[in-house]
């Protein structure tokens, strides 16, 4: 009996040696990581000083700036940031790498958005957003159009911010002198990316 059931494991074994063996074979053909490399997470971002002259009370301008420090806005809106290199002279002023929302590991050409510039410089930048339009965007995920964003835009996590202090961030983000920094147009999934990208982790429930 004993005898027999070594014989049937050994014979499944055996049965998946092909198996193992062309796994093998394809992975040295296909290694979905080797366009990529490691980043060094260790961006620690300070706030850029908003304006010397500023339309909204300075205590919400300070507040808010407490709040995008807090909040990490830098950590995707800063060119640079994402890859562990944040520019000092884009601080806030988007980013120029973006993140893949569909997964780059399964199609070569996954879909992107760029962190935009949010400073108020008309051309590039946040300028013409209403404080209203900015408190919309972070609260919910609105943009200036009425559209709903990727929550690659964490803006589920900043759902619950209250009104004074959504706010206290849109009138910081409003006082920053203007930086023009043109972000890449956003990517939709099976365009080919016409800037660097990086991107989280995955998931697959089962
Ligand atoms: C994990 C990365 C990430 C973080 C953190 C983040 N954002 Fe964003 N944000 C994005 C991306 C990506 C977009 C562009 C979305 C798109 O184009 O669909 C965006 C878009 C925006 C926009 C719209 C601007 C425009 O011109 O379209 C505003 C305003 C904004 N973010 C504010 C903030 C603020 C304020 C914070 C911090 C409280 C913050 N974001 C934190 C990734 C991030």
């Amino acid at each position: 009996m004993t005898r027999l059931r070594l014989t049937l494991l050994q014979s499944r074994l055996l049965s998946l040696l092909p198996c193992a063996l062309l796994l093998s074979a394809c992975s040295n053909t296909f290694n979905p990581l080797k366009d990529y490399e490691q980043l060094t997470p260790s961006t620690i971002l300070e706030s850029p000083e908003p304006a010397a002259q500023t339309n909204y009370p300075a205590d919400r301008v300070a507040k808010g700036k407490y709040l995008t420090g807090l909040l990490g806005c830098g950590s995707c809106h800063t060119n640079g940031a994402l890859v562990g290199l944040p520019r000092q002279d884009q601080l806030l002023a988007g980013s120029s790498t973006g993140i893949a929302y569909s997964n780059p590991m399964q199609e070569p050409n996954p879909g992107i958005v760029y962190p935009s510039n949010l400073t108020p410089d008309m051309a590039t930048g946040i300028g013409s957003w209403s404080i209203a339009q900015i408190v919309t965007m972070v609260q919910a995920g609105i943009d200036n159009h009425g559209s709903r964003t990727l929550p690659v835009m964490p803006w589920p996590s900043y759902a619950n911010i209250n009104d004074e202090d959504a706010n206290s961030i849109a009138m910081y983000l409003k006082s920053l002198p203007p930086v023009r920094h043109q972000v890449p147009q956003n990517v939709s999934p099976g365009q080919k990316a016409v800037a660097p990208f990086v991107h989280f982790g995955v998931y697959q429930s089962r």
